[in-house]
């Protein structure tokens, strides 16, 4: 039990401001609690969740082009702390001098790093504890080796454009001019596929996303009562993403640190983006971003795609 007091002050901020409305909304980072990432692991083994098995079936099947594109001995830098299967599939591919994972979760971080470690003995593995959408100092160590940033996932899909593109040349001023970036999108695709991913047969994306309450409940001293509520799940097509929102089933009141609420029956938080992108869009989003797009591996269906780019000129022609 996390006592009100010693609850993340970022988190109490997000909540309350999140739920004075009109619009409710909490960000997507706070889902990711201990239950919160056990129930996302869960969600990547899922049937209808396709992203992670054709993302890794991607990393295999591009392992030799990748090969080619990027130098052996290059530094992967990656933006979390790296998957058990993904993440190696990578290494293995491209024979790597340095591994640097960076995650704001240290412990995690760590145990992830010693994993890998003792499967590539021979790599330097220099796990970095920070939160990697501020300044990230990269290890000294590093020499000149080519720089190849690894973002996979279709994270940058939880981040509205705006904050895509804000990301994106931030990454792009961590790994420094000559770098490279491997980085997921998932791609848009049919409501029937779209939908039942992030609203499974089995009730796990249900339980992720009200799990979100008990954490506001748990940590910041709530009385919301998580029975009212259901998970939502809606594709919205003008802007090209599946929302996942916390909708109110009865009139309620309940108070969260101290601070008094209301809700109506079909009131509702919007607690996640995730934004769907076609071909073009993705490599105009990573244009925008500063990154040069020089090859994308899809598989069959284009549900899925991952896109090799490059650091491009900070001067360049308009
Ligand atoms: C982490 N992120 C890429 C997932 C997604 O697909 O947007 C989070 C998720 N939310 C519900 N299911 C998965």
């Amino acid at each position: 039990m996390k006592l009100q007091g010693t609850a993340d002050p970022q988190f109490r901020s997000d909540v309350l401001s999140g739920l004075r409305g009109p619009r409710r909304a909490i960000p997507a980072r706070w889902f990711y609690d201990a239950r919160g990432s056990e129930l996302f692991d869960d969600i990547t083994r899922l049937p209808e969740y396709y992203p992670t098995r054709t993302e890794t079936a991607l990393l295999e099947s591009s392992s030799s082009s990748l090969a080619t594109l990027i130098r052996p001995g290059a530094a992967v830098i990656e933006f979390g702390a790296g998957s058990a299967t993904k993440t190696p599939l990578l290494l293995e591919a491209i024979a790597p001098s340095a591994y640097v994972p960076i995650d704001i979760s240290g412990d995690y971080l760590r145990m992830s790093a010693d994993v890998l470690q003792s499967r590539f003995p021979s790599l330097k593995v220099i796990p970095v504890e920070a939160d990697f959408t501020g300044w990230v100092e990269l290890p000294a160590d590093l020499g000149a080796a080519e720089r190849l940033g690894f973002f996979p996932g279709s994270t940058i899909g939880n981040f509205v454009p705006r904050s895509s593109v804000d990301l994106l040349r931030h990454m792009r001023t961590i790994l420094g001019e000559g770098a490279k970036l491997l980085i997921g999108f998932d791609r848009i695709k049919p409501d029937n596929v779209l939908i039942p991913a992030y609203d499974d047969a089995a009730g796990v994306t249900a339980a992720f996303n009200l799990n979100l309450l008990n954490r506001i409940n748990r940590e910041l001293d709530g009385d919301i009562p998580v029975d009212a509520f259901v998970h939502d799940v809606r594709w919205n097509d003008m802007q090209s993403r599946i929302e996942m929102h916390l909708r109110c089933t009865r009139d309620i009141r309940f108070s969260v640190a101290g601070e008094a609420f209301a809700m109506h029956a079909g009131d509702s938080i919007h607690t996640e983006n995730s934004h769907k992108y076609d071909l073009r869009g993705l490599r105009l989003l990573l244009r925008a971003g500063s990154w040069t797009p020089i090859a994308d591996f899809s598989d069959s269906n284009d549900w899925f795609t991952l896109v090799l780019a490059e650091a491009a000129p900070l001067f360049a022609a308009p």
